[in-house]
């Protein structure tokens, strides 16, 4: 379970809030669309569960533990549960499709026979059987997607981070690529997507999150106490 106690985001350079007294409970296993206007605090909120940044005021707790409290060598250890995706894909050029997904698996140091498997039981379930030769650049952008999301699942993490994941894509790419997601969902991980195209998920089950940004609220008193 992921809750979010008033969690308030001031970049440290600027005087506005990226996201303001945000309060909200995941529980296991939930597919979470989070919606909002460019500028909303998305990205923010993807970033805050990472551990990337942290809040300026509030509280993150994954599992009942508040986020905060994990010291930074232990930081790697904490991302080890999160698998992330990217709208811009983030492969590495140089390495085949499953070399791409091996090598996050490997980085994790997981056991090699039992997760050639599993690797290939990942490329068929998403369509890549054919490919896992190819280099990013002989991809689509879908298939490149698609070969982010087997790499983000392959060490089995307990939450996905998606961060505008079908931003690249076109309607037919975004809408597969949202069915996988909730597919994976529905395996038990709990999906976090940012995303503006609600409407690629059409007859899936998810949830919204919409952050909506009021001007002003709160008060400026709060504004105040941080500095
Ligand atoms: N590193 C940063 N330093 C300062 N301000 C930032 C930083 N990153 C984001 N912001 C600001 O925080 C606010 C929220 O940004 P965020 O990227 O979370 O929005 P978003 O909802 O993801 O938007 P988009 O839909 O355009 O991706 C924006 O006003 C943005 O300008
Ligand atoms: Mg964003």
């Amino acid at each position: 379970m992921i809750t979010f106690k008033n969690v308030t985001k001031c970049y440290e350079d600027t005087e506005t809030y990226a996201i303001r007294n945000f309060s909200e409970t995941i529980e296991d296993g939930e597919f979470i669309l989070l919606t909002g206007e460019s500028g909303a605090g998305k990205s923010t909120i993807i970033r805050l569960l990472l551990k990337e940044i942290e809040p300026t005021m509030g509280r993150i707790l994954v599992d009942g533990r508040d986020i905060s409290s994990i010291e930074d060598r232990k930081i790697p250890l904490y991302r080890r549960q999160i698998g992330i995706v990217f709208q811009d894909f983030k492969l590495l050029p140089d390495h085949t499709v499953y070399e791409n997904i091996n090598l996050a698996r490997m980085i994790a140091g997981s056991g090699r026979n039992k997760e050639d498997k599993k690797i290939s039981y990942l490329l068929s379930l998403f369509g890549l059987d054919m490919l896992y030769k190819r280099y990013p650049r002989e991809l689509s952008g879908g298939q490149m997607q698609k070969v982010c999301l087997a790499r983000a699942i392959i060490n089995h993490p307990s939450i996905i981070l998606a961060d505008e994941p079908t931003g690249n894509l076109d309607r037919n790419a975004s809408v597969e690529i949202m069915r996988l997601l909730e597919l994976i969902a529905r395996q038990g991980s709990t999906v976090i997507v940012a995303t503006h195209d609600v409407d690629t998920a059409d007859g899936l089950s998810y949830r919204q999150i919409a952050i909506e940004k009021r001007a002003q609220d709160i008060s400026y008193t709060y504004q105040k106490t941080q500095a």
